[in-house]
């Protein structure tokens, strides 16, 4: 049977990226995600100010919104045109962060 797996990919790619945590990852709260969302997302995503309900202020708030935060950074929709663009290896980084579940 291979259609389940077939569809699987398919609700993954709709979902985000397919990027995978890699084996050796290094990227952590502390020594990644923190700077990017700080860089690129919390002047419109923080308490008080929450577009869209989403605020990504803290690890544990950013972890209720793991595959939106990639759909929308992979999709180009945010950060929105004017705050900023993460660089490809920012955007491959948080991918692969995201993808070993926001450590
Ligand atoms: C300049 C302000 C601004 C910045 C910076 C910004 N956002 Fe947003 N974001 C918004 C606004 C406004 C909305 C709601 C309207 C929309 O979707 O465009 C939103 C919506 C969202 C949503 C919800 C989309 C949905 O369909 O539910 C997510 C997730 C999100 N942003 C993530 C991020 C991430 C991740 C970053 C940083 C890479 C970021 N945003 C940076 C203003 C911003």
């Amino acid at each position: 049977m291979r259609l389940p797996l077939f569809v699987g990919a398919l609700l993954l790619a709709a979902c985000g990226t397919s990027a995978t945590c890699p084996t050796a990852n290094t990227l952590s709260y502390e020594s990644f995600g923190k700077a990017f969302m700080t860089s690129y997302c919390v002047a419109c995503h923080t308490t008080g100010n929450a577009s869209d309900g989403v605020n990504l202020s803290s690890l544990t708030l950013v972890r209720t919104h793991l595959n939106k935060v990639d759909a929308e950074v992979v999709s180009g929709a945010m950060p929105p045109k004017g705050s900023g663009s993460p660089t490809a290896e920012e955007k491959t980084n948080l991918a692969q962060w995201l993808a070993c579940g926001a450590p």
